[in-house]
């Protein structure tokens, strides 16, 4: 039995007086939600998501680009937080980094459509995109494309323009009405206008981006207050290559690892200790890297077990033709493609991080 989404327990407890045993049965009809039964009941406010960083920059020897797998490999492997960059490119909204001529991944529907084939396959899992509106196109443009792609309808909407942490709904409520996608949008988000497109910087604030050195938690980017909404840590670590700033691959690991110096699991403890709760969501550079760590990170912080049933994909290498080159980081390797993109980047004058 699907409950509609006026028909709440409450509601259906007035209309058939002593059903309150009903209604509890009927308060969460999804059993595991995104892979545990333990967070079915959980706000969604409070809970740990892992993101990838440019989920759409998928590629080796570029230097523009933050992940080796596809969207559809990332969500199969437990990522849940999809951030992308959004540019007009030809009055499309198309998927880039920085600049469409360093790395274009494609159409914004493309993506939607191949986000929407992993949900359908997958209808007990909540999944957040965060756009980065590049181009401050107007929500409209947005709506358009969700519309085409289908996921206008699998979108939550809030009941308001911003919400505290607490005021979430939990997971079970999302997957119960079939609104599993929450979608951030980082400038021009209008609630009269479309109310899915969530404002970002009003619900969400983030820790420093584009670090080179060590993590922190202090907050960097806000329009709302850091004391009661959610946040976001940029777990991402980048390296200066011929003065730019690209992400560090070789110390991917280490980055993504449960503990250790400058490790995710280290930047959560620091971010508990500071603030005495865990990140809403942690966006990091080649997921894999680590072996799942990244994953082991947020079952723990969610209080949950991580039991992959069969491993995640594995770390692909960079080209094997290798030269050195020394950034302010320490020695780096990289490849002849990579630097050309470097030099690239240096024409264009932009960071490409
Ligand atoms: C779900 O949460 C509600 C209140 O938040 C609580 O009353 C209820 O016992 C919880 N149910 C389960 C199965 O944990
Ligand atoms: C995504 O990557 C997987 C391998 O990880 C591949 O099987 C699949 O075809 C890719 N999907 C697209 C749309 O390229
Ligand atoms: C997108 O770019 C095209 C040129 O490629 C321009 O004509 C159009 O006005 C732009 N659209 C928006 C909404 O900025
Ligand atoms: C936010 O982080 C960026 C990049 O790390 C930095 O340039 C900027 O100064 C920071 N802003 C604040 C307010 O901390
Ligand atoms: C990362 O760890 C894997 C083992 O999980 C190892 O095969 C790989 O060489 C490491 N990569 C780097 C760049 O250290
Ligand atoms: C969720 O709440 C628990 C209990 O207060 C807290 O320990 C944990 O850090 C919270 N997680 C998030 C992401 O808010
Ligand atoms: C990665 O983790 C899986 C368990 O998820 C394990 O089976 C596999 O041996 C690990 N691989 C490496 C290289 O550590």
């Amino acid at each position: 039995m699907r409950l509609s989404s006026t028909l709440t327990p409450a509601v259906l407890s007035l209309l058939v007086p002593g059903s309150l045993a009903l209604s509890v049965n009927l308060q969460s009809r999804a059993t595991t939600c995104n892979g545990s039964p333990d967070l079915c009941n959980r706000s969604y406010g409070n809970i740990t998501f892992v993101g990838a960083h440019d989920s759409y920059a998928v590629g080796i020897n570029n230097l523009a680009a933050n992940q080796d797998y596809n969207v559809t490999q990332q969500l199969t492997d437990g990522i849940r937080l999809l951030q992308v960059q959004a540019h007009n490119l030809s009055s499309d909204i198309q998927l880039c980094h920085t600049s469409c001529d360093l790395l274009n991944g494609g159409t914004l529907d493309n993506y939607l459509s191949q986000v929407k084939t992993w949900m359908d396959g997958n209808p007990n899992d909540v999944v957040t995109m965060l756009i980065v509106n590049s181009d401050n196109l107007d929500p409209s443009l947005f709506d358009q494309v969700y519309k085409s792609a289908g996921v206008d309808t699998l979108s939550y909407n809030p009941p308001a323009a911003s919400m505290p942490a607490t005021g979430w709904p939990t997971l079970g409520t999302l997957i119960d009405a079939g609104t599993r996608l929450v979608t951030f949008l980082s400038t021009t988000a209008n609630f009269a206008e479309v109310p899915y497109l969530i404002d970002e910087f009003s619900n969400v604030f983030e820790t420093p981006f584009d670090v080179t050195t060590t993590f922190d938690c202090s907050v960097n980017r806000t329009s709302g207050d850091p004391t009661t909404q959610m946040f976001l840590i940029n777990h991402f670590l980048d390296q200066v290559i011929l003065g730019f700033a690209a992400p560090f691959v070789e110390e991917a690991n280490a980055t993504n690892a449960v503990s250790g110096s400058n490790s995710l699991g280290e930047q959560v403890q620091l971010c508990v200790s500071d603030y005495n709760r865990s990140p809403n969501f942690m966006l990091v550079d080649f997921y894999e890297y680590g072996n799942g760590s990244v994953f082991q990170v947020a079952a723990s912080a969610n209080g949950v077990s991580y039991n992959p049933t069969t491993p995640i994909a594995t770390p692909i290498p960079q080209g094997s033709q290798t030269s050195s080159a020394s950034g302010s980081a320490g020695t780096v390797s990289t490849t002849s493609t990579s630097i050309g993109f470097a030099l690239s980047v240096i024409i264009g004058a932009m960071s490409i991080s």
